[in-house]
This record gives C-alpha cells, structure tokens and sequence, in this order.
C-alpha cells in the first residue's frame, strides 16, 4: 500500500456549478461478506435520500444485483429473501432526480454488456446527447437515468480499448469522465476484473475507508466508522483504485495524487435512538448538554468574554468588522436570524442574512470589512457550500458554523466554530439550532466585548448564559401536558405561528418543524403583520401560536391575540412560566423559565419542536424521515 501523507488545502479545488447530487454511496473490497456491510452502510446513509436503494456484489466473475423501490428496509428485505454473495461490492441510497422512483431507475445501473456496473450520485447534464448517440449504435438502456448513460459510456470505452482490464477499466473511466459534463461522484466495478473496485469525484463528496485487508469507499464517513477509522477524503477529479490490500490514487489526468490519512473521531453509539421511538425525540431531549458542549471551555470569566479559537482573529481585526453576513439555509437560515437580533443587541454590529440559494446568485454589497459565516449543521448543504465559495471568491473572510467536522463547509472555510452537538440524524433539525443560536450568542459576546460591552456587561451575560443548559432542562421537563394539547390540534389543517423580535425568528422555525413533519400548511410572521394580511386566515379552524414571553413587548402581543380571539382563533400561547396575564387569553399555554430576551429563543422553540413531534405522530407521519425530504439538501 502507497501511504504519502501530506498536508493539502482543499480550498479552491470546485470552481464549477455546484449542482452537488444528494444519494449515497458506499463499496466494500476485502474477504468479509459485502451485503451485510453495504446494507449497514446505507442505513446510515439514509438521511441522503430515501426512494430506493440496490446492491451490487460480485462473487468471483458473477455479479449478482439487488434493488428495491423505498426504504433501505425494502432492499434488506428483499436481500433476506433472495442473498447476494461476494467480498466485493457497490450500494447506493436514492433521491431521484432524473426519473421516477422506480426500480428501473434505482441504482446500480450496468453497461451494454452488463458487466460493468455503476452507481452514481450527481447529475450528467450532457445525458440526453450522449444517450441519442448511443442510442443510434445499437445501445439499450433500461431506465430514464442519467446514470446509466455514464455506465454505457465507460462500457463503449472499454469495448473499444480492448480486454477488460484494471487498466483499461481506468482508461475507460478516463475517458468517459472526460466527455461529459455535470457532477459525479461514482463506484464502478467489472465482473472480467477482479479484486477491483473503482472510485471518482467531481463536485460530490467520496470517501476512501483504509481498513485492514479491506477497503470501503463510501458518500460520508457516518458509512465506515463501524469498519475503519482512518479515512482519505477524496478531492475532485481523482480516481480511486481499491483492492483488498491496497488502494491507489491518481489523478484524472493520470498523475499521482497527494493525499492525507485523516482519523475519523465519530460515536457509532451516537447515531442510536436508544430508548426513544424517534431520532428527532432524542435530539430534542440532548439539548441541555448540546446547548453545554456549545459553549465548554469558550467562555471565559477573566475577561468577561467569549474564546473562540477558530475563528483566529486577532482583537484589532475582529475590532475592524464593519458588518457581519449571516448566510443559510432552512433551519440554519432561521438560527441567523436570531443572529442579526443577537448581533445587533449585544453588539452593536450591523448585520445581514441571506438565504443561501439567494446569496450565490446575488451581486450583495459586501465592503472591506465584511465578516462573513455559512451556517450549516451538516456542512454539505449545496447553496451553503456555493455561498461560502462566492463569499470567499469575491474575497471575504468566510468563516463556518457547522457540526460535521469531516465536511466540505468545515474543510473549506477560513475558520470558524463547530457546533460539537453530535450526529443528528432526524431530518427535522432541532438541536442543530439551539447550538448555532447558542454559538451566535457566543459569537456576539465576542464582538460586542471588543465594542460596545463593559466587562460588567460581558460578565452578567457569561452568567445567563451559564445558567441556559439548566433551564433548557427545565423547559424539557415541564410541560408534561404538550401531547394532549397537540392531540386537540393534530387534526387542524394548518396552523400559524406569530413573534416580536427574537420570537420572530423562532415563530418561522417553529412553523418548518411542523409543517415538515406533519404535512400541514403552517406560516410564522411577525405578530404586528396579522393586520396587513394574515388576520383573513383567522376562524375557528385556524390555530395560531403566539410566543409571548414577559417582556417589553408582551402587551403588544397581547392585543394581537386579543384580535384573534375576537375572530373566534384558538390560541396557544408559549410564554413565561406562571404568567397569568397569558394564560388568561391563550386556550393552553406552554412554559419556559424566564431568562433574558437574548436567551429566549434557545427555550421557547424547545415546546414547539415538541408540539410538532406530537402532533405528527398523532397524525401517523414518519417524522424521521418526512416525506420528499432528505437530511443533507446537496443538489441545487
Ligand atoms: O445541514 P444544514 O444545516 O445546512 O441544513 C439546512 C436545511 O436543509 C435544514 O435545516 C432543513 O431545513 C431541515 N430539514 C429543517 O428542519
């Protein structure tokens, strides 16, 4: 086995559209049985898609192919009833994109000969010309994929250069890559070629598993970490060689490549649910201690600040910042909306945030002295990514907020803060949030300390923020009547969702969280915006959330709900607890401890992930994984 190890910076490596394909990916080489790893592998590589999945695994020179519309579970299934045998092997996990979910169009996808057998995630825009052609010599294809015009063209390839062989498998691949354009990331492997496997990237992530007598090769590193722990992150425009014993890396156009051997630190026990029915319950009830490891060891009481060493600046440049832009998508996006209130309150720092898939196609104003950070739990979001490469193209700091710490976001940006929440795997985000607003609070300490604060200010903010995981907690624990309030509403056809200031955001996210799960059409606004338009909305059918906490504002939300009442609207109100004035105008109120303003949106979303929970399991839905959904929206 060829090991050079050496440093490489991966910054400026994608330069292309970034139409990053979802799916996933995972091959094993080695002497074990390769279904029952590359079935493990998929299943946790759900979360990249979920309308079908298929196998391929080779026993000597007979390739035997499994697929199976729906959840990994069908595959299983179907594997249990009819086996495939082999020590090598290739797997993929679908979200379709060009074709229908069918079997047909499931992945893996072989050439004319059928030997040659493919699995893909990406999109190969040129496919319809390449097809015709191929079309017109004689070629068959069986699905409406994309993908299978890729496996055809490596199969041409290869029929022209000769006998199968390692070699001329790689030159086919060449070649192939070569002519078409569009994002892949691929797994290719011959029946006539033994002991081989191959992999290549361009614009979708691959990893390379370094095991003992094995190699794995896979879309994420959540696929290997029950196998391998030493891991080559494959760069755009390399090829990968595996064998059982050895692998080889070169580049597209046939040179050796460089690459590092990274050690992967993941939890395999993490990505459990343990005793609870769902990821998403058990990811709402780790919010005390992700809240805590948010913030370990970055406060510090000496000089009443935050200390956050990635973001490597030092106080004169962080004192220069002008602006800051807060750029994401989804949840993360509603997190820095918290962020511009928190920025602004504590310090004093005019701020921006952008939707993601709107920054990278905007020509944003952005002078000097802009800061700039991509928030993204999963740190492969494709807008995400496309933001943080403009933002740096045009020459920003660009720093990240992320949680993976092996993704391309966390390897691509100039620095930044990891969210340290572990895996979340329900595709509802939840405690991704209360750590990005957490961190933003952090962040903001920082920068306004080096402003506007007072080390008496700073301090009396290190305090409240102490005091969070612990009401986090509380919140957790105290409203034990949430499922019975959500059974009365489970059956409205939708529902709306109102804030002032730093529940505005909150307000938003609380109405993703249900409609993603639940299917009901649901709204967050500002609560002054009811009269300017969503007060038509308003009968008995049509709940509506206020989230009014005890503050200065609480009188202004107070005559909102008061209007809705008027209209015969049930409401649920989400407030201080032990606040009557709320109580007395809400038909069921849920409770958090009382906190600071700048505190609050870490508590009151908490009753409303709940809410949302309840309710759709009431209604029978898959919260996990929603429909049309997927964790990781890699595709554009
Ligand atoms: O991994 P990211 O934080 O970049 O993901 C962003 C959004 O796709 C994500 O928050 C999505 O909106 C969630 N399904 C919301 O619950």
């Amino acid at each position: 086995m060829s090991l050079r190890i050496r440093m490489v910076a991966s910054r400026g490596l994608m330069e292309h559209d970034s139409r990053l394909p979802m799916c996933g990916i995972v091959g094993y080489i080695g002497s074990s049985e390769a279904a029952p790893i590359l079935l493990d592998g998929l299943r946790r590589l759900e979360y990249r898609g979920y309308d079908s999945a298929g196998i391929a695994a080779a026993n000597g020179s007979s390739v035997e192919i499994r697929k199976a519309v729906g959840r990994i579970q069908n595959l299983a299934h179907l594997i249990g009833e009819q086996p495939v045998h082999g020590s090598r092997g290739i797997s993929h996990t679908r979200w379709a994109t060009h074709g229908g979910v069918t079997g047909e169009n499931a992945h893996p996808h072989t050439d004319q000969s059928g030997r040659l057998v493919l699995v893909h995630n990406g999109v190969i825009e040129n496919y319809q010309k390449l097809r015709e052609e191929m079309e017109n010599e004689g070629h068959v294809f069986r699905s409406e994929t994309d993908t299978e015009v890729l496996a055809h063209l490596i199969g041409r390839h290869l029929a022209q250069l000769g006998d199968a062989s390692a070699d001329t498998l790689v030159e086919a691949v060449r070649l192939a890559l070569r002519e078409i354009q569009g994002t892949y990331g691929i797994a290719v492997m011959h029946s006539d070629i033994p002991d081989l496997l191959l992999g290549a990237r361009r614009g979708s992530p691959l990893v390379l598993g370094v095991g003992r007598g094995e190699n794995f090769l896979a879309s994420d590193v959540a696929a290997l970490v029950n196998h391998t722990r030493d891991v080559v992150y494959l760069k755009d425009f390399e090829i990968v060689l595996l064998r059982p014993d050895s692998f080889h890396i070169q580049s597209l156009a046939g040179d050796g490549a460089d690459y590092e051997i990274s050690t992967v630190d993941f939890d395999a026990e993490e990505a459990s649910k343990g005793d609870y029915p769902h990821f998403m319950l058990k990811e709402i009830y780790e919010q005390a201690s992700t809240v805590r490891d948010a913030m370990r060891g970055r406060l510090s009481l000496e000089e009443a600040t935050a200390k956050l060493g990635g973001v490597n600046m030092t106080p004169t440049q962080l004192r220069e910042v002008e602006r800051i832009v807060l750029i994401g998508c989804g949840t993360a996006y509603h997190a820095a909306l918290v962020g511009e209130y928190l920025m602004e309150s504590l310090a004093c720092l005019p701020t921006e945030v952008e939707v993601a898939s709107e920054f990278r196609y905007r020509n944003t104003p952005m002078g000097k002295y802009t800061l700039t950070f991509v928030i993204s739990q999963s740190g492969e979001t494709a807008d995400t990514l496309a933001a943080l490469r403009e933002s740096q193209r045009k020459g920003h700091r660009t720093l990240g907020i992320c949680n993976n710490v092996a993704s391309t976001i966390a390897r691509e940006s100039d620095g930044g803060v990891y969210m340290h929440a572990g895996p979340e795997i329900g595709v509802a985000a939840t405690k991704s949030f209360t750590s990005q607003v957490t961190i933003l609070t952090l962040l903001s300490l920082l920068m306004g300390r080096i402003r506007n604060l007072s080390s008496s200010d700073g301090l009396r903010i290190i305090e409240e923020l102490e005091k969070l995981p612990d009401k986090v907690a509380q919140v957790l624990a105290m409203n034990s009547h949430l499922p019975e309030v959500a059974a009365r509403y489970a059956n409205a056809h939708g529902m709306l969702f109102m804030g002032r200031q730093f529940q505005y955001p909150v307000a938003l996210e609380a109405a993703l969280k249900l409609k993603e799960i639940s299917y009901m059409f649901c709204s967050g606004y500002p609560s002054a915006e009811l009269k300017h338009g969503v007060i038509a909305l308003i009968n008995s059918d049509m709940p509506s959330v206020f989230i009014a906490p005890n503050d200065a504002l609480f009188e202004k939300n107070a005559s909102n709900i008061q209007e809705v009442r008027a209209r015969k609207g049930p409401v649920i109100g989400v407030g201080t607890e032990g606040h009557r004035a709320l109580e007395k105008i809400t038909d069921d109120t849920l409770w958090v401890p009382a906190a600071p303003d700048f505190l609050m949106p870490v508590l009151t979303v908490i009753p409303l992930q709940l809410l949302a929970y309840h309710i759709a399991v009431a209604r029978g839905c898959d919260v996990d994984k929603p429909r049309n959904l997927a964790k990781s929206v890699t595709v554009e």
